[in-house]
């Protein structure tokens, strides 16, 4: 088997390739990377490093035109190179007649609404079980043009497309050699260098959904597996997966990031203040109500094991640290 990946050397893509590799012994696995240093690191799971980026766009198409399988975990929001993805595999499809498998990355940003910080018992759940709630979605909303170029190119037939829509990550990997700092730390971390305070709209009871890093890679490998079982009646929306864990306030993470940041005498608080989006354009998000059920995940026999956010906020601090 043929896999292509961009993005192996991140948070998510690091902590699937222990587990691609452990499932997959024999592939021949190729990797996009932007770093000559990449190449010894991905060399010991056995992957082949090619020198580039997600813009060099015929690059792109050329390594997805060879693969059965290819996995960006690299960026929602890489249009131009998705489109280069698919424009590989539509070449592969019209030479061959083989239909690749392509995993695309979105993210739970796509069901923003109104940033309140008030938890609303009305606010809308979507669980991934019924299409007609991602289908549904406003084009308008983030990743969202991605979304709907990938899932038109899945039902076009000629290969088949499936989004993984991971909620807030946290926490490195403990079963891969690579770990980075997690984003949610490192858009904390800028913040409060900036403001010296951690952020949150109104009172903070908006609910979000977060995810242990090592909970995305056990998704993203039973989707695949998935894929390659030939059990698979779906098509477009029904080949979208949500990947969350916990669903927590924010006022309790934005409470433990605040005590930790203070603690290391970064924030000069060690509780939460009100901000409004204009004020810190990250509570666009972090104010939302981000209610989502990784309902087909679960039908699939996932479900997400790994520590706790509050459990993994001292050491997601101290990697955005040191990655400074
Ligand atoms: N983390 C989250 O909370 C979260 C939640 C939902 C969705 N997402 C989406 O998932 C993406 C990946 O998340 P992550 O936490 O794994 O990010 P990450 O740790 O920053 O890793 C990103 C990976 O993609 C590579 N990459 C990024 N842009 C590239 C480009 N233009 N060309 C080639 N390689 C590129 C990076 O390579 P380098 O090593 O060269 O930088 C790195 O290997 C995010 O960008 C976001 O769109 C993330």
């Amino acid at each position: 088997m043929q896999v292509f990946i961009l993005g192996a050397t991140g948070s998510i893509g690091g902590a699937l390739l222990p587990l691609l590799r452990q499932e997959y012994p024999s592939a021949d696995i190729t990797a996009l990377v932007r770093k000559d240093s990449d190449a010894p690191v991905l060399a010991k799971f056995g992957v082949k490093s090619v020198k580039g980026s997600a813009e060099k766009l015929e690059l792109v198409t050329e390594l997805s035109s060879k693969a059965d399988l290819i996995i960006n975990t690299a960026d929602a929001d890489i249009f131009d190179a998705v489109k280069a993805i698919l424009d590989g595999a539509k070449r592969r499809y019209e030479a061959t007649g083989k239909k690749s498998i392509f995993i695309n990355i979105s993210g739970v940003a796509v069901t923003i609404s109104t940033p309140e910080g008030v938890f609303r018992e009305t606010s809308q759940v979507y669980d991934d079980r019924d299409s007609a709630l991602t289908k549904g979605l406003p084009d308008s909303a983030p990743h969202r043009n991605v979304e709907n170029l990938v899932t038109e190119a899945d039902v076009a037939g000629y290969v088949a497309v499936y989004t993984l829509s991971p909620a807030t990550v946290y926490g490195a990997s403990k079963k891969s050699s690579i770990t980075r700092q997690t984003l949610l730390a490192k858009v904390l971390l800028a913040t409060v260098k900036q403001s010296k305070k951690v952020h949150i709209v109104g009172e903070g009871s908006n609910l979000l959904n977060f995810v242990h890093v090592d909970d995305v890679a056990s998704g993203y490998l039973t989707v695949i597996k998935h894929a390659f079982s030939g059990n698979d009646t779906e098509s477009g929306y029904g080949r979208y997966y949500w990947v969350g864990g916990e669903q927590v306030p924010w006022i309790k993470v934005a409470k433990a990031y605040a005590k930790e940041f203070h603690a290391k005498g970064i924030a000069d608080s060690d509780e939460p203040v009100q901000a409004t989006p204009a004020e810190d354009p990250m509570m666009g998000f972090f104010g939302c109500n981000v209610r989502v059920v990784p309902g087909r995940l679960q039908d699939l026999g996932w479900s997400p094991v790994g520590s706790s956010i509050f459990d993994n906020v001292e050491n997601d601090i101290r990697m955005a640290l040191e990655a400074q």
